[in-house]
């Protein structure tokens, strides 16, 4: 299981990549728009915090095949390596996966509310296709089914492409998702914090100290 911030706000992903094992960042340009930097400045900003080595995935804004793929022309330059270009699973879309895959570009197909959108951006070759659980959810469907059915069609077809689910309001959306084979999660910082959130651990860190500091005077191992 991998797990990403679906973050633009420096500070925060720089706090999440300080504390969790991740592979890499979500952007989207509401997130981008919040930040009220422009991608040349963000998007360098953004890499020298996460590294080479992790993926950033990055959106265009253009709604038209061509426009598209200068879209990923530009985004490739400013994120440096490990870009994954998001691009929705609309018609033109699609046309634009299609180029990119074949130009060499790792593309993420984004804004995924139906398994027959996976299917279509799977033959078309991307690395990952990302449904938006909640999203889906609060519309009426159900999102941790639509990454079951995805993940059960991409194993039977033994597609490469991988489930980053995303959109997310609570941690039991996560668990469900995970379980149901989404090979990696995008998350806010909250809800990262939230996965390792229980009150049974903390109950039981703090009688460990207790316990600890009733016997030996302090919490440390060694300087007593
Ligand atoms: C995914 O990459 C999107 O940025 C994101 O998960 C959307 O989440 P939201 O529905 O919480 O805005």
């Amino acid at each position: 299981m991998r797990f990403l911030v679906d973050a633009a706000d420096i500070e925060e992903i720089r706090r999440a990549f300080e504390t969790y094992p991740l592979s890499g960042v979500t952007t989207n340009p509401s997130s981008v728009a919040r930040q009220g930097l422009e991608l040349p400045r963000l998007l360098p900003a953004i890499r020298e915090v996460i590294g080479a080595d992790a993926e950033l995935h990055v959106q265009v804004t253009a709604s038209d095949a061509p426009r598209m793929v200068r879209d990923a022309y530009s985004l490739s330059e400013l994120a440096g390596p490990h870009v994954f270009i998001k691009v929705p699973v609309t018609r033109e879309g699609i046309k634009a996966m299609r180029q990119l895959v074949d130009e060499g570009f790792a593309v993420t197909a984004t804004s995924v509310f139906a398994a027959n959108q996976a299917f279509l951006a799977g033959a078309a070759g991307v690395a990952y296709v990302a449904p938006y659980v909640n999203r889906l959810d609060e519309a009426g469907g159900d999102g941790e089914t639509m990454v079951r059915d995805i993940a059960t069609a991409f194993a039977t077809e033994g597609l490469v492409t991988v489930i980053l689910a995303a959109s997310f309001r609570d941690v039991a959306q996560v668990e469900r998702c995970c379980l149901a084979g989404a090979g990696a999660c995008t998350l806010p910082p909250a809800l990262l914090d939230g996965l390792v959130a229980h009150p049974l651990t903390e109950d039981a860190v703090a009688r460990f100290e207790r316990d600890w500091v009733a016997r030996f005077g302090s919490p440390a191992l060694l300087e007593r």
